[in-house]
């Protein structure tokens, strides 16, 4: 994921925002991800690693700030029925190795009830550390944002020579607004949609050239694993 055309974010204005570095195939990629609960992250299925470490309470990741908190990841739960091709089902619980610290810098986003289901046209905003044109290869050190309209299903057309072929409404959201140009790709993955003060998405993919819209998992259809898993996690 990226963000094109957006801004750099007021450093600390999402603090439940977590910078993940994930180790795989000898690389190490960079994902995003939200904290929910003192030691649970939540992100994208496809950001799965050898290794995980959660950076909290960061705004540029390329420094040490006084108000990171670098945690490992103890425990990967990816969705049991998320298939890479399609990306369905792209939801993954991180359990922490430790407590997050609550403070300003860092603090949960709340998750929406489960039959709250965003309507089209609700303006809804979405951060990350991707990059931030489709033209520059550079990531972003700090936390950018762009704001983001929640589109029709019919925006993301099942086509199976469309850029949407696997959209499943029932489990994805459509999102970006082709006339407004923001997006959001491939070092984004994982973030959150916020609408309101809520988590109802979870940048997942879309179009390879990055055009919007682009397909969310949609937070509501697996409130029910979230909290079922969530209960089981043993210290
Ligand atoms: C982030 O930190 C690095 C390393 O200190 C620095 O070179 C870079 O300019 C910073 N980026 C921004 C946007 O402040």
């Amino acid at each position: 994921g990226q963000i094109i055309g957006g801004r750099e974010a007021a450093p600390h204005s999402r603090p439940y925002m977590a910078y993940l570095r994930v180790r795989r195939d000898e690389k190490w990629i960079r994902c995003s991800g939200f904290l929910v609960k003192p030691t649970v992250v939540l992100t994208a299925a496809h950001c799965q690693g050898e290794i995980i470490t959660v950076v909290l309470g960061a705004h540029n990741v390329s420094q040490w700030e006084p108000s990171q908190q670098v945690i490992p990841v103890q425990r990967q739960i990816p969705h049991p029925q998320y298939n890479d091709t399609p990306k369905n089902n792209d939801i993954m619980i991180l359990q922490l190795q430790g407590e997050a610290h609550h403070n300003k810098y860092v603090d949960f986003i709340k998750l929406p009830p489960a039959k709250q289901r965003v309507r089209p046209y609700t303006k809804c905003s979405v951060a990350g550390w991707g990059r931030t044109g489709p033209e520059k290869k550079q990531m972003s050190d700090t936390l950018w944002e762009a704001d983001m309209a929640v589109m029709e299903d019919a925006d993301c057309p099942r086509n199976q020579d469309g850029p949407y072929p696997y959209y499943d409404s029932t489990t994805m959201m459509c999102v970006g607004d082709p006339d407004e140009g923001s997006s959001s790709f491939k070092g984004d993955s994982g973030g959150p949609l916020v609408c309101g003060k809520k988590a109802q998405g979870i940048v997942s993919w879309g179009p390879e050239d990055g055009t919007p819209p682009a397909v969310y998992t949609r937070v509501t259809a697996f409130i029910p694993w979230i909290q079922e898993t969530m209960k089981d996690l043993q210290p």
